[in-house]
């Protein structure tokens, strides 16, 4: 196990009913005039809207929001969301929501506090150094962003979609009850577990030995997302299945699953380029690309392979044939996907062949010539990983 600091101050507040805690919490964390920031309207349909500029009235906090956080949100909102809280003098700023609409409210929570221009944070051309509190309501289990230190944000123009993050970003509180998952469409809610699954293969897939106590957290965590996946398929109303779902998302990426180990990330770049161009959902093109990455780099490392079989998918052990169990370790990931609902092909999931040297070209500008830190890739090799995901 490598050297760590682990900094994770966020109060999470879980439970039916727990947004019935939302003003004192604010209370608690001295907000005096609150950003509410969201997405495109679901929270208006589900009455948390109400419920939640309700529960502001009620503790006489002042606030003003900005609605319209698109999946895979975007920096023009971003900008707008600055000037406005500039203009409000906020000193909080909350989001409801999915990851998309944390993301986008913790860019507007640095960008407050930076003259420049926000976007120099995800170009490596300045670090987050102060950022306005953020608090969260959860909506949506998959991002983990209610936990984590990132944001990321797509630059439209450019097409180029990237992360930036730091530990002052890390919400004050995060707010999940599961019943407001309830509401979710069954693709969001697959997709979401996608997600989560795949923030534990990238810790999952390292180099780093003597890791044994996050081996087995991450295998439990695993096993039981994809338990509770299972029964959300022909109960979605199951409140357990969906607790244990929403708290899996939160320790998949607060990185408590990470520490002490290199962490991989490589498939979520090559996502993220699938994300950027057709705006495909975040975690169906994870779907497509991680048995794909993980057969192009199974000879790296076929132990650890075999053993994320055996222990997270149930493969029976075979001292004899490791590489054969590792594949049906493999095959048998693909087949949950499929049965949750999503594309496990590029092709399906609505890519375009002619686009991989695009995909290539923007994947180069992101992440250089050279990437990942389990295998170190090519350009060359991304694309190989790509044609196998084709079809
Ligand atoms: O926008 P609204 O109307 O709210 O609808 C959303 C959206 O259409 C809907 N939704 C959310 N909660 C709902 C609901 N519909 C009904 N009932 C509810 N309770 O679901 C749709 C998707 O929402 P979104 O926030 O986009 O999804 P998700 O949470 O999967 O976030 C995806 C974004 O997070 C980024 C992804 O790249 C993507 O941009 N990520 C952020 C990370 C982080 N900050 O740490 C890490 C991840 O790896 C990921 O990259
Ligand atoms: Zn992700």
């Amino acid at each position: 196990m490598e050297n760590f600091r682990f900094y994770s101050p966020t109060e999470f507040v879980f439970g039916k009913d727990a947004e019935k805690e939302l003003g004192e919490l604010l209370v608690g964390s001295g907000a005096q005039k609150v950003f509410l920031h969201y997405g495109g309207g679901s929270i208006r349909k589900t009455g948390l809207h109400d419920r939640v500029t309700q529960s502001l009235k009620q503790k006489n906090i002042d606030y003003v929001e900005l609605g319209g956080a698109r999946a895979n949100p975007v920096d023009s909102l971003v900008y707008e969301g600055i000037d406005l809280c500039r203009n409000e003098g906020c000193d909080f700023v909350l989001a409801v929501g999915g990851g998309s609409a944390i993301d986008s409210a913790k860019a507007i929570a640095a960008g407050v506090k930076y003259d420049g221009d926000f976007w120099d944070f995800f170009d490596g051309k300045a670090t987050i150094e102060h950022a306005l509190p953020v608090g969260v309501v959860l909506t949506l289990p998959a991002a983990g962003s209610e936990g984590s230190v990132a944001t990321v944000i797509t630059k439209e123009e450019e097409g180029l979609k990237r992360g930036t993050g730091s530990d002052l970003l890390r919400p004050r509180f995060a707010i999940i009850n599961p019943e407001l998952t309830y509401t979710l469409p069954m693709w969001q809610t697959a997709a979401g577990v996608v997600d989560m699954m795949s923030h534990i293969f990238e810790r999952y897939i390292t180099k780093t030995e003597d890791v044994i106590l996050t081996d087995r957290l991450c295998e439990a965590t695993l096993v039981s997302v994809m338990e509770a996946a299972r029964k959300i398929i022909s109960a979605p109303n199951d409140y357990e299945a969906r607790a244990t779902i929403c708290w899996a998302g939160t320790i998949a990426h607060n990185g408590i699953l990470g520490v002490g180990r290199q962490e991989e990330w490589t498939t979520h770049a090559l996502e993220h380029e699938l994300s950027a161009l057709y705006d495909m959902t975040h975690g169906a093109g994870l779907a497509v690309l991680f048995p794909a990455y993980m057969e192009y780099t199974l000879d790296e490392d076929v132990e650890r392979y075999y053993r994320l079989a055996t222990k997270a998918f149930g493969v029976p052990e075979n001292h004899y044939d490791k590489k054969a169990v590792a594949r049906e370790g493999i095959r048998r990931l693909k087949g949950f996907f499929i049965e949750i609902g999503m594309p496990v092909t590029l092709k399906e999931a609505g890519a375009k062949k002619e686009d991989f040297p695009r995909l290539l070209e923007t994947l180069k500008k992101n992440k250089g010539n050279r990437f990942g830190s389990f295998m170190k890739l090519k350009l060359s090799d991304a694309k190989k990983i790509y044609e196998m995901a084709w079809e």
